[in-house]
């Protein structure tokens, strides 16, 4: 795994790099999940699997930009990325990402072994989530990822996440979101799950929610590239991941394009959540 992780740090400098330099349009094409791919969905794509394609330990990798999976002959791992999240995002300069899960023996969630995410902010930063989970920061000098601590979520937190179209809430959940502002939770949402997860990761705590809504009753975020790697870093950093009523990451994908409800967050704010769920099922 030493070997992906490194293969990550390389893909992560040149992501970066066609970010700054490459065009920002859009392209004719769409994905699979029908979002509208800009030229640095594809580029980024190509670069993620460029790099891991190389690493022996890689038996299959699929990603957001991807209809199928790329297997190899040789390998153990199986790699779910999202190569740029947040793309939509590039043509006003705010914070994107890329996301990666690991699994073994497939892409359930209970298969994922570790994941890890990339913030390309002001500074480039790098989570990984093994047993524990570690943040490392971009030396634009030297070109190295230095290890700058260990990251865990406390039991409550003060910032809310609330994603999905508010006019589609449920009106149980636009009532929950409404009790967290009502308690003093301010709101902290770019539009991009990386930055937004983030912030709320190194603030110790807080919510993030993109529920089912009446028009998306699964949600937006994917399951395979964004939800289990997500689920992965907050559950391993002492934090709770789950879609309203069950863990995340006991969650089956149905195809690698599935999406789910989610909700990641520290402790208390997701007891409320299910118990609000529970109460509106
Ligand atoms: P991507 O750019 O990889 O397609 O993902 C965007 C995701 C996620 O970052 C964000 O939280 C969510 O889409 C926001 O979507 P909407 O603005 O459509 O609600
Ligand atoms: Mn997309
Ligand atoms: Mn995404
Ligand atoms: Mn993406």
């Amino acid at each position: 795994m030493t070997e992906i992780f490194k293969a990550i740090e390389d893909i992560a400098i040149e992501i970066y790099e066609a970010i700054k330099t490459k065009d920002t349009g859009k392209v004719e094409t769409q994905n699979a999940s029908g979002d509208v791919q800009v030229k640095l969905d594809v580029i980024s794509d190509d670069i993620v699997e460029k790099h891991l394609l190389k690493v022996k330990s890689v038996k299959e990798i699929i990603s957001e930009e991807k209809e199928d999976p790329i297997t190899k002959e040789e390998g153990e791992y199986f790699v779910a990325y999202d190569p740029l999240d947040g793309s939509s995002l590039i043509d006003v300069d705010l914070s994107v990402g890329s996301i990666f899960g690991i699994y073994k023996g497939g892409y359930n969630g209970e298969n994922i072994v570790a994941a890890a995410y990339v913030v390309y902010g002001p500074r480039v930063e790098l989570v990984i989530a093994r047993d524990v989970v570690e943040l490392f920061r971009l030396n634009e000098h030297t070109k190295k990822f230095e290890f700058v601590k260990e990251l865990k979520l406390g039991k409550k937190g003060k910032i809310l996440g609330p994603g999905g179209t508010q006019k589609n809430w449920y009106p149980f959940h636009k009532e929950m979101i409404d009790s967290f502002f009502a308690e003093g939770y301010r709101l902290r949402y770019s539009g991009g799950m990386v930055p937004d997860l983030h912030q709320i990761l190194l603030k110790g705590g807080g919510l993030f929610a993109y529920p089912g809504t009446t028009d998306k009753p699964k949600g937006k975020l994917r399951k395979l590239f964004e939800v289990f790697p997500f689920a992965c870093v907050y559950e391993r950093a002492g934090g709770k991941a789950v879609d309203g009523f069950n863990e995340l990451l006991s969650l089956e994908a149905e195809s690698y394009h599935d999406t789910t409800p989610c909700f990641f967050g520290s402790e208390e704010e997701i007891i409320k959540v299910l118990r609000t769920y529970k109460e509106n099922q």
